[in-house]
């Protein structure tokens, strides 16, 4: 059990003012900023980071939407934090998606759900240096 993970605030959150309110609701959840940067991904940077995906129906739309503004990319620290993260960001899709969760707050749409979560420490480890160097992480 690794106690990082990595999140994205994603295009529509930004779009629609709600990157202060999400961050401020890390720290009060009781995550560490390890990294945090606003970026923009290209379509060709979009594709490789959700390249496990590509086989999927709804890929084309998903590096079309997440290189279509700027996103929020971080590095938080809690104990257990990809399971403590994923529960409060909630369900993939916000109609299913707990009451008080990131996502049933924030989120639209199952393709527009305002914030992504590492699913294992693996992944977490992956997508955390895909944007930041040994020199960014604190
Ligand atoms: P995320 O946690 O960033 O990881 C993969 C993303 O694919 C997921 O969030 C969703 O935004 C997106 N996704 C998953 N299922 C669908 C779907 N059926 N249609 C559109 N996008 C999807």
């Amino acid at each position: 059990m690794s106690n990082r993970t990595f999140t994205m605030i994603k295009p529509d959150a930004m779009k629609n003012g709600h990157a202060g309110a999400i961050i401020d609701r890390f720290i009060k959840e009781g995550f560490r900023i390890v990294a945090l940067k606003q970026t923009k991904l290209s379509e060709e940077k979009a594709g490789e980071f959700y390249a496990v995906h590509r086989e999927r129906p709804f890929y084309g739309e998903l590096v079309e939407f997440m290189s279509s503004g700027v996103i929020v990319a971080a590095i938080l620290e809690k104990e257990n934090a990809v399971a403590a993260f994923r529960e409060l960001i909630g369900a993939t899709n916000p109609a299913q998606a707990a009451e008080g969760t990131i996502r049933k707050l924030y989120a639209t749409s199952i393709g527009e759900n305002a914030v992504h979560g590492s699913d294992s420490d693996e992944n977490a480890k992956i997508e955390g240096s895909f944007f930041f160097s040994g020199l960014e992480q604190f």
